[in-house]
């Protein structure tokens, strides 16, 4: 027999709402998402939530839990007091649909917008090789799960939709990353894309991305800086810059 616990869940629309508060009972071993599940099957069957594996690997059930950005199937409720309210609020950056589900169309098109790996065109697919080296250097960036946590807490565009048409964001910062780290893409200008397209210079490395990326993608350090780093290198020396990406090949 579990516990009663206080919940308060943000529910409403794109013309407003309000977070309502709920007594549901919580067993040992629960996450978020299970309460939720639970208030879905016991006291409100259409508040809107979405979800798919329950295994923090969809990146479907991003939500704001007490004001944090996290994965409701990895947040354990042992995490919270036995006595605290836990509220649950949909992400802020993009618009409500309903209740915990959000608009996420911002990120598939800025997705659309970045070049796609160009492979030299002479290979065919099942031709491409590389060095193992090359295969580690991008895999952390592999790893995302396309949550949009890193997006939505990032200040650039938290509370600056004006920001949105120039800014890409973090998730796809590592993808540009990835890129040019990548051997066989024949495109040499992803860190200027990064910086002239996607809007690189607003991000002054405040690093709330890599705080709350649930793959624990060093989404700063790894990404962003060394792509910054880059951009002015290159500004100062771009033989050097050329000479590098040629002879990592
Ligand atoms: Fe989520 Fe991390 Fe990918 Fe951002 S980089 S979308 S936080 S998995
Ligand atoms: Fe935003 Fe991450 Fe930069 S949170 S400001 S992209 S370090
Ligand atoms: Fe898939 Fe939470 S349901 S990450």
């Amino acid at each position: 027999m579990g516990t009663k616990r206080h919940f308060r869940v943000w529910r409403g629309d794109d013309t407003g709402g309000s977070l309502q508060d709920f007594q549901v009972e919580v067993n040992e071993g629960e996450v978020v998402l299970d309460v939720i599940h639970r208030l879905q099957a016991t006291q409100t069957p259409d508040l809107a939530v979405r979800w798919n594996c329950k295994a923090g690997k969809c990146g479907s059930c991003s939500m704001e839990i007490n004001g944090k950005p996290r994965l409701g199937c990895m947040t354990r409720m042992s995490t919270f007091a036995d006595n605290e309210t836990v509220t649950v609020t949909p992400l802020r950056t993009f618009p409500v649909i309903r209740d915990l589900v959000t608009n996420v169309n911002f990120n598939y098109q800025k997705a659309r917008e970045l070049p796609a790996f160009a492979p030299p065109k002479d290979l065919e697919p099942g031709e491409y090789r590389m060095q193992q080296v090359d295969v580690e250097r991008s895999q952390e960036f592999r790893k995302c799960i396309e949550c949009f946590l890193c997006q939505n807490v990032c200040h650039v565009i938290r509370d600056h939709e004006e920001n949105k048409p120039a800014f890409s964001g973090p998730r796809f910062f590592i993808r540009a990353s990835e890129l040019d780290m990548h051997p066989l893409d024949t495109r040499t200008d992803r860190k200027e894309l990064a910086q002239a397209e996607q809007g690189l210079g607003y991000c002054n490395i405040t690093k709330c991305c890599t705080e709350v990326c649930p793959e624990h993608i060093k989404i700063t350090d790894n990404a962003i800086i060394p792509m910054k780093e880059r951009v002015v290198d290159r500004r100062y020396d771009p033989v050097t810059w050329l000479g590098r990406k040629i002879f990592r090949r």
